[in-house]
């Protein structure tokens, strides 16, 4: 349930998954479903396409809906083979990037360090840097959830964030792709001690949006954005077909 004077966020990770032609496809289809609703539409679309379609897709979306990237370095340029700069995500006409995904923590070993780092660098290119975090099967099992999830947004947030530049995503580990979901009451104590915490680290901690990711579907969403200080999703496998995201959309409010 969205917090007062909280726009809820509706955000599409595709991962590495798709065609050029899928690609457009499936973001023409959501731009489409973003036109029809017109100012009925009371969330945030937001899609992030891997890098290599991110332009088609701007160009072929133009400004229906928001386009962001799945990660960027943390540097502004330089010797950094395979990288993207935010400054270069920012040139095409992203308005987003995830940092901090459990994927890349794992694939990449990032740390929450490198985490806050990528994200000053977002914040200097003007981009909303959508900070990831989450617990591990057995850090909840050990009851370490809350104390896990506080201590990676408080090494992850960079100076200078504030409710217009930062959004929180918390993603469970174990929720990721799997089918399963925290219950109700353990995302609501989740994001009540994530907003506690923002509103003790920012001065308008109390107005930004966090997230819930890790199995929405279309049939599980509205149970999931009911829930208080949630103010959207972040959206794996079902961010890729157009009806199952638009219903999820329709479920953040
Ligand atoms: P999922 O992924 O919706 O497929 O669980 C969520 C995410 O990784 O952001």
């Amino acid at each position: 349930m969205t917090t007062a004077n909280v726009r809820p966020l509706a955000a599409g990770n595709w991962k590495m998954n798709g065609t050029r032609q899928f690609a457009l496809d499936l973001a023409m289809g959501l731009a489409t479903k973003a036109a029809q609703a017109g100012a009925g539409l009371v969330a945030d679309v937001l899609i992030c396409p891997p890098f290599p379609y991110l332009e088609s897709v701007i160009a072929a979306t133009d400004g229906k809906l928001a386009v962001g990237g799945q990660d960027c370095h943390a540097k502004a340029s330089g010797a950094h083979t395979g990288d993207v700069a935010a400054a270069m995500l920012a040139d095409l006409g992203c308005r987003y990037v995830i940092l901090g995904h459990s994927e890349r923590r794992t694939d990449h070993q990032e740390s929450s360090a490198s985490v806050k780092n990528k994200a000053s660098a977002a914040l200097a290119a003007r981009l909303t840097a959508i900070v990831c975090v989450g617990e591990t099967e057995a850090e909840r099992d050990r009851g370490d959830t809350i104390k896990t999830v506080e201590k990676q947004i408080i090494e992850s947030i960079p100076d200078g964030a504030t409710a217009a530049n930062l959004v929180i995503a918390y993603e469970p580990i174990w929720a990721i792709g799997t089918g399963r979901t925290p219950t109700v009451a353990d995302v609501a104590a989740v994001h009540g001690a994530i907003r506690r915490l923002l509103r003790q680290k920012l001065s308008d901690g109390g107005t930004v949006r966090i997230l819930y990711g890790g199995s929405v579907k279309p049939s599980n969403a509205a149970e999931l954005m009911a829930i208080p200080e949630v103010n959207g999703a972040l959206v794996g496998g079902a961010s890729l077909k157009v009806e199952d995201f638009w219903g999820i959309v329709a479920a953040c409010r």
